[in-house]
This record gives C-alpha cells, sequence and structure tokens, in this order.
C-alpha cells in the first residue's frame, strides 16, 4: 500500500426509478493503491451499486468519482477503463457455459492486443495459479462451484487490473470452499499488489482486510 488514492468519491448519489429510489446517499470514500477493504451491511444498502459506480458499470447521477486517473462522470464510453483496470468478480460467476476454464479466463483479452498465443500462455498460466491447470478445456457445467468460482479470479486477474471488485465471491458456497477462495484473494492482494475491494456479510472474511466500511441506507457508517 502507499498514499496516492487510486478512488476519490464525493458526494455521490446513485438514484433508481426518477429518484424513488437513493441508492446510494451522498456517499464520501478514499480508497489508497494496494488497500484490501472489505464492505458489510444489510442486504438493499447498497453495497453492489458502490462496487458498479467503482467499475463503471453504470453511472452516478451527482457527485464526483475518480478512479485509477478517470472521472467516471463524464459522458463516455468506459469499456477500455473496465478492462484495463477493474477486474469483476461476482457471487455467481458469470461464465460462458459452453467455452472451456481457458476461454472464459481469455475473454478480457479479447479487448486488447494480445496475440491468441499470448492469450492462450496467460490463461493456462493463471488457472495453475488457481490450481486449475488440469482443467484447462473443461467446461464449467463439468467443475464445482469452487472450481467455477476460481476460473472467474483467474478471468479478473487476466489483464493486470489495477483494482479487483469482489461482489460476495464467497456468498455461494459452502464455508470451506469458501476460506479457500479467500485465502486465494489474499495471496493475490499480497504478491501483485492489487487494490482488493470485497463485499461480504460475514464478519470473518472482513476482518481479513486492512480496513472495513459498513453500509446503512446507502450511507457509509463507519
Ligand atoms: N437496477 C435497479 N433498479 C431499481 N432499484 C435498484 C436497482 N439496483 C438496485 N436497486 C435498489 O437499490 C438499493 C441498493 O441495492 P444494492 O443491490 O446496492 O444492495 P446490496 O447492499 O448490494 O444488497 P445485497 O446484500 O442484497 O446484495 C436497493 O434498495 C435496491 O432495491
Ligand atoms: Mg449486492
Amino acid at each position: 500500500m502507499n498514499n496516492e488514492n487510486i478512488i476519490e468519491i464525493k458526494n455521490l448519489i446513485k438514484s433508481y426509478d426518477l429518484g424513488g429510489i437513493v441508492a446510494l446517499d451522498q456517499i464520501n470514500l478514499e480508497i489508497k493503491k494496494g488497500e484490501f477493504v472489505s464492505i458489510m451491511g444489510p442486504s438493499g444498502s447498497g453495497k453492489s451499486t458502490l462496487l458498479n459506480m467503482i467499475g463503471a458499470l453504470d453511472q452516478a447521477n451527482e457527485g464526483s468519482i475518480k478512479v485509477a486517473g478517470y472521472d467516471l462522470m463524464e459522458n463516455k464510453d468506459f469499456s477500455s477503463f473496465r478492462s484495463k483496470e477493474i477486474g469483476f468478480i461476482f457471487q455467481l460467476h458469470n461464465l460462458i457455459p459452453n467455452l472451456t476454464a481457458s476461454e472464459n479466463v481469455q475473454i478480457p483479452m479479447l479487448q486488447t492486443t494480445s496475440s491468441d498465443e499470448e492469450m492462450i500462455n496467460r490463461a493456462a498460466e493463471l488457472l495453475k495459479s488457481v490450481n486449475l491447470g488440469n482443467r484447462l478445456d473443461q467446461v464449467p457445467t463439468k467443475l464445482s462451484g469452487g472450481e467455477r468460482q476460481r476460473i472467474a479470479i483467474a478471468r479478473a486477474l487476466v489483464n493486470h487490473p489495477s483494482i479487483i471488485l469482489a461482489d460476495e465471491p464467497t456468498g455461494a458456497l459452502d464455508s470451506k470452499m469458501g476460506d479457500i477462495i479467500l485465502e486465494l484473494l489474499r495471496e493475490i492482494h499480497k504478491k501483485e499488489d492489487v487494490t482488493l475491494i470485497l463485499v461480504t456479510h460475514e464478519d470473518y472474511v472482513a476482518k481479513s482486510a486492512d480496513r472495513i466500511i459498513s453500509m446503512m441506507d446507502g450511507k457509509i457508517i463507519s
């Protein structure tokens, strides 16, 4: 971790249904480069919405949000920001069922100038690092939940992102597999010097972070 903020959010407001639902209510948040932050809070408190704003999957209504040098309130296409800077890991891993493990990991590289050979080699290297070196050509439907989540982690890392956004990555797994995934994320955080933001409902998972952010009703309460 160093002292540079990779994320700076000021008075951010995100509402849905023409303001009827305020999912983020004046959020202020700074996150340092290389920091590991966990986000906790009840269902509906705005955790996923906040990750979606940071990853430019959706845009806020008011306030400012700067991530990795990009002003995300600008009116433009952020797909290159997403593929270069962000690795997403969701609760349900969003793998493409008829592609192999290796092909799924290569998807974010399709937007880069990498050759086929580079893509195949990078996918193999990452799948080996998550202990799936013997499953490169298997499709996700023939793999366990934990194995699928490990593919999703490999996919999130493929373009060397500066930020990993993980939305309850252990939520759909039993506690033993959840522990393995958590340990893997911690190792990656240590080794790759990546900023890790992890949404979780579990205290013991949250406690492994440098800092815990608690949300309630669209606000950060601590
Ligand atoms: N696309 C949408 N359209 C309308 N309302 C939405 C939309 N997405 C989220 N919301 C609302 O915004 C609020 C925050 O939702 P969000 O998904 O961020 O909660 P969360 O903290 O991630 O909850 P959970 O722990 O259940 O995943 C909720 O009231 C939700 O109903
Ligand atoms: Mg959520």
